[in-house]
This record gives C-alpha cells, structure tokens and sequence, in this order.
C-alpha cells in the first residue's frame, strides 16, 4: 500500500444480511484503532459509481451491532457490470483518494469485487448472504440468523400443522442454492425436502405427504427451496386435490427471512471478519475474500471464489431422509 494516512472504502451490495452492520462496525473501529479513514459508500455498487460518499468514524457505528440490515443501504446494480459503470467508479474512488475497499455481499458483488481488483483497485470481500452460497467459507454473514427465523417460523407452523392434520408447504428463499431448505429439513424435522440441485416431481411430494399419513404422523412438513423445479403455489394446490390423507396449507416465508436481530454467532463471524479485512489490507494482500473454516478466519483469492459452485451437502440432503422417518 501506498505510505501516508490510507483510506478504506466500506460498502454492502446485493441482498442484505443480518450481520452486514457488525461487519461495518468492526471494519471502521479496527481502521481507526490502526489510524486508517474509513469512506461509508451508500447503496452497493451504485453509490459507487455515484460518489455516494461519508466518511464513517468509530462513533458513527454505534449502536448497530444489534441492528439487521444495513446503515449502508445495498443495491443490484445491473449498470456497474458494464465497462463504463466500473470506469466511472473506480474515477470516483480516485477522487475521494481510496486507497481500498471492502465489499460485503453475496456471489454477485463477489464478481464486482475480482473485476474492480482485476483493474488494479485493492479490494477485500466478505461473504454476506443469508443463502450460504459462496465459495471459500464454511458460512456466511446473516445464514444463521436467517436459519433460526426459518426455525422459529416452521415450528409455529407445525404447530397448527398438528393441531388440524395438515400437511404445510413451506418455502424458504434460495434462488440457486437448497442450503437453507435442508437445513431446516434437519432442525426443523421435514418430511422432504426440495432444493434447486435436485429436481423433484408433484407425484413424489403426495407420496412424502401420503407416507407420513400412514406412518401415523400428525402433520407433514415439506420444506421447499424457493429456487427448485417445482413453485409451492403449484405444488400445494396440485396435492390438496389429491386423495393423501391431509389437508394442505402453504406459506412463503419470503424477506421475512433476510429480517431481523443478528444472532450471535453471525455477530461473532462479522466482527472477526470485518477485523481480518483490515489486517489483510496492512499487510498489502488483496483480491481475496475472508471466509471461516475450522476455527479460523482465511482468504480466499476472489478468482476461486467467483469460479467455483457451492453445492448442497449430500451428506446433510441424505441426513433429512433418514430422520424423517
Ligand atoms: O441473495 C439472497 C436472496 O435472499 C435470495 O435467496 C433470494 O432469491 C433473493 O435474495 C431475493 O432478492 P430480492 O430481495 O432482490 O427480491
């Protein structure tokens, strides 16, 4: 890095996470215990581009660490995926003089974050995304409290499940990634499952539905990612017509899910890795993003990050078969 007083520029972008706001906190209060300025840049990579800028002291991120969201606001931004949209913001780091940036987000601002690094722009990711798709990290900013409000939410639902001898389909957010659905098949007991990576037939629900009825349960609880081959809608109208031995409800629990009061290992991870970015960008390294594996926090380099797939865990997709017997 450049000698002198250094700059960093802090930003959120793609869907927000509980979590976002501890990360923010840990980054500006480790640049300044280590003398650096920290630039607040507004709305993802849009605020980018258009110099949405303040500058974010210690006392500035008080208070936040309980708070979900992000006092940084987030955007998807389509403009910056165009040469000229990445011209335009890395002129407006130059003439806000950034020295680097820390992009929290999802795979999407992961992309963003290895181009602006392929233009030479000193750039940190952190993983911030509630769907725990990204490559390089055991888990997310914002998973695990999304993971404990699907919890709560499913058990509520079973419930009234119970109590009326329902069978609920309930849908959990996951465009391209089942890792919510199963994980809630496991704390939650579902009797299936459904998740982008495995295409699943209406035929095979009524028989998960109709299996739980003559194995002598009260209800049954299907689980159903919002990015599978099957829509809930569909699904639970097709089955409520069919002779399976429960009645069937529905509920998608949509941005509920993205909602809430960081738990506290997500405010745990954030800091840490919002602590790491810093120490990384001292050291000079760069176009890498932190992630958690084992007990540590590493750095992965943003090509792998942004070349490689997460996939479901199979281990963990078998596990909500077995236990739904
Ligand atoms: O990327 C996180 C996510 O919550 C996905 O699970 C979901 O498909 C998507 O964001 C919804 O995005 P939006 O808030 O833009 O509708």
């Amino acid at each position: 890095m450049a000698t002198g007083k250094l700059t960093i520029g802090i930003m959120t972008s793609g869907g927000d996470a509980p979590g976002m706001n501890a990360a923010i906190r840990a980054v500006v209060r480790t640049a300044s215990a280590n003398d650096i300025d920290t630039i607040g840049i507004m709305n993802g990579y849009e605020g980018l581009m258009n110099g949405e800028f303040k500058p974010l002291g210690p006392r500035d991120v008080g208070g936040i660490l309980q708070r979900g969201g992000t006092i940084l606001m987030t955007s998807r931004s389509k403009r910056f995926m165009e040469p000229t949209g990445q011209r335009q913001a890395i002129r407006k780091m130059n003439e806000a003089r950034m020295d680097a940036l820390v992009v929290i987000g999802g795979e999407g601002s992961m992309n963003g974050a290895y181009t602006l690094s392929q233009q030479g722009i000193k750039v940190i990711g952190l993983p911030g995304s509630i769907d725990n798709d990204i490559w390089g990290t055991n888990i997310a900013i914002g998973t695990d409290t999304a993971m404990n409000t699907i919890m709560d939410a499913v058990d509520k639902l079973r419930d009234t499940a119970s109590s009326h001898q329902r069978a609920f389909l309930i849908e959990t957010m996951g465009r391209n990634s089942g890792y919510l659905a199963v994980m809630a098949g496991i704390v939650c007991g579902a009797e299936l499952v459904l998740v982008p990576e495995v295409p699943a037939s209406v035929d095979e629900v009524a028989k998960a539905v109709e299996d739980a009825y003559k194995r002598g349960k009260t209800h049954a609880i299907i689980i159903n990612a919002e990015g599978s081959n099957v829509r809930t809608t569909d699904l639970a109208e097709a089955i409520d017509k069919m002779d399976v031995g429960f009645k069937t409800r529905m509920t998608i629990l949509g941005h509920i899910q993205r909602g809430g009061s960081p738990t506290a290992y997500d405010r745990l991870i954030a800091s840490r890795m919002g602590v790491k970015a810093v120490e990384a960008l001292m050291e000079d390294t760069h176009g890498v993003m932190t992630g958690i594996r084992g007990r540590g926090v590493v750095y992965t380099p943003l090509v792998d990050v942004i070349s490689n797939k997460r996939k479901v865990n199979e281990e963990y997709y078998h596990m909500t078969k077995v236990l739904a017997r």
